[in-house]
């Protein structure tokens, strides 16, 4: 279905081309939703540029496009200011509009042109090395916008980049040669925790004893050329990792590829040849860089991408160079994303730069966006930090959230049974922790703090889910199956009931937007509206026992579609009470 600025700036560009008997392209129409509702429901703003080209006063203008439109659409149309024109939809207008959207299979959101092959890249820790919030940030984001694209029927790609390669295996290889020799040789279990503190420890060993520094060195040699002992032992930390970082998956209900870094080192070479042969190597202390155009340093001097090392070695950015061209030429990408913090802008940036400077990367074609969020902070104010860092905390950071969550669960429904409680202790515990995250900008440093996550009032989780629940509790009360109620047909007429079809009817129009930018918190922010403006239509319009009974329902079932579907596609579940 047509988002309804679509249709709108469909109507305009035709009463304009009628006006001036010139062909206007839909796409270049000024339509906006007004910034006051007092002033009406949508405005247009092309009277003005429109004026200058034919030298007309606008408001002249505004009058002629004006006595072209199809009025069936507006009750009202008003010129205000210097030309501005302002529309007011009409109740029936809306009202076969949301006919039209309880029908449709994307609930108003507008099918795309072409399904495309879309690879979201998220989550990517490190083996061995720390696992940080920042790590689950990636997660639930990522899984949010993978989510957004396979609701608009994408062929989505989610992968795990893990860094399961470098130099860090060569060191905790020969520490845990020596302290944990049993580990390797397979006979006694561990997990993820004891290999980040045996990583730390053998990272001290590596910078206090030049002994050590030498072996782990040589281990890494012995990896890198595939010594079998090696790749043994090396297969086995990344399984264990994978335990790990699987527990915190499964408890934020996140399903991810893995492909790690190592599954590119087989391109490694192949990528340093084809940009050699490409002329744009040059030499830097025996390092091989590409230099690249307007890229500089703290110094201002121009800063080249390394792409491989004077020991020979191949690093992070080669290994990208390689996704890339994995990405756009095996998996045929039409667009890729890559979920990681803002931090690494300057890589990606670099990265893009050389990706487009050998050919591979036309951005007609392929469309790439790093997706870079903030730091995740602590109620102090400072980086969030789990003590240690390890794994352990972080799922204790998820299970506290869910205790927090059953805390509020005993208080409200102290005799349900066991099993209920504990099902909704997890959906509104993770989805407390999902949602906090998701609806502040991304791109922006976010506070941690289970206390507001889980409030009642605002833009919480906790309050989306509520105004779900409230809206089943009134078809319960109802008593009529969903089958009969799709039959009801809408017609609104009250104020607070115009305002709220409008805003259903604008779902497809936040989706169009969130699919562009990728800034999430814009459809939690809608999201949250329609809650709000849910509760007023419920306030001011009696539901069950009223002339219109059978619209609302169907008007109140709507809403809570669109807010189930909403929320899924940020990784939330609902619930039928709570
Ligand atoms: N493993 C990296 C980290 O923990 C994130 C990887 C981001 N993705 C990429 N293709 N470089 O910081």
């Amino acid at each position: 279905m047509k988002t309804l600025l679509s249709l709108l700036r469909e109507q305009m560009a035709q009463a304009m081309g009628a006006a001036f008997a010139t062909p206007i392209n839909p796409s270049a129409v000024e339509l906006f939703p007004c910034a006051q509702k007092a002033f009406g429901h949508y405005q247009c703003n092309s009277a003005l540029s429109l004026a200058k080209s034919l030298r007309l006063p606008p408001q002249e203008v505004a009058r002629r496009i004006i006595a072209q439109l199809d009025t069936s659409l507006a009750e009202k149309v008003e010129i205000a200011g210097p030309g501005f024109i302002n529309i007011t939809l009409s109740s029936l207008f809306l009202s076969k509009e949301l006919e039209q959207q309880k029908n449709d299979l994307l609930l108003g959101a507008a099918a795309p042109e072409e399904k495309k092959r879309i690879i979201v890249e998220f989550s990517s820790p490190n083996v061995a090395k720390e696992l940080h919030i920042g790590h689950i940030r990636s997660t639930i984001i990522g899984d949010a916008i993978a989510r957004l694209f396979e609701f608009l029927g994408h062929d989505v790609l989610r992968l795990n980049h893990v860094g399961d390669w470098g130099t860090q295996f060569g060191m905790l290889i020969t520490y845990m040669k020596r302290f944990a020799p049993a580990v390797l040789r397979g006979e006694e279990e561990t997990a993820l925790e004891d290999l980040m503190r045996w990583y730390r420890a053998a990272k001290e060993e590596f910078d206090r004893d030049p002994e050590f520094k030498k072996r782990a060195q040589l281990e890494v040699v012995a990896l890198q050329s595939g010594d079998e002992e090696s790749l043994r032992c090396w297969k086995l930390l990344c399984r264990i990792s994978r335990i790990g970082f699987q527990q915190i998956y499964d408890l934020l209900d996140v399903k991810i590829e893995e492909r790690g870094e190592s599954f590119y080192n087989p391109l490694l070479k192949k990528i340093v040849d084809a940009f050699e042969s490409a002329g744009l190597v040059h030499l830097s202390d025996g390092a091989k860089c590409v230099s690249l155009e307007g890229f500089k340093n703290r110094e201002g001097e121009a800063l080249p991408m390394i792409i491989q090392k004077s020991d020979g070695g191949y690093n992070y950015a080669t290994t990208d160079l390689a996704a890339f061209y994995h990405r756009i030429f095996v998996e045929k990408a039409d667009r890729i994303v890559i979920v990681a913090d803002v931090g690494q802008s300057l890589h990606f940036q670099m990265l893009v730069a050389a990706v487009e400077k050998i050919g591979w990367l036309d951005s007609q074609k392929v469309h790439f966006d790093h997706v870079g969020f903030g730091l995740v902070l602590g109620n102090d104010g400072k980086k969030f930090k789990t003590r240690s860092g390890n794994t352990e905390k972080l799922i204790d950071l998820l299970t506290q959230a869910i205790d927090h969550a059953g805390a509020l669960i005993q208080e409200r429904l102290p005799n349900a049974p066991l099993e209920e409680r504990k099902m909704l202790e997890r959906v509104l515990g993770i989805g407390a922790v999902k949602y906090a995250d998701l609806a502040s900008c991304r791109t922006k440093d976010y506070t941690f703090s289970y206390e507001r996550m889980l409030r009642f009032e605002g833009n919480t989780a906790t309050f989306l889910l509520y105004a779900y629940v409230r809206i089943q509790g009134i078809k319960r009360k109802a008593g009529c199956p969903l089958e009969e109620r799709l039959l009801f047909p809408i017609l609104v007429q009250h104020p607070t009931e115009i305002a709220l079809a409008l805003h259903i009817r604008r779902f497809g129009e936040i989706i169009d937007q969130v699919t562009q930018d990728l800034l999430m918190h814009k459809l939690a922010d809608y999201l949250y509206e329609l809650a709000e403006t849910f509760h007023l239509f419920f306030r001011d319009c009696q539901v069950i026992g009223s002339p219109e009974e059978k619209s609302r329902l169907a008007l109140a079932d709507l809403t809570g579609r669109i807010l189930h579907q909403g929320l899924l596609i940020l990784g939330l579940r609902t619930v039928e009470r709570m």
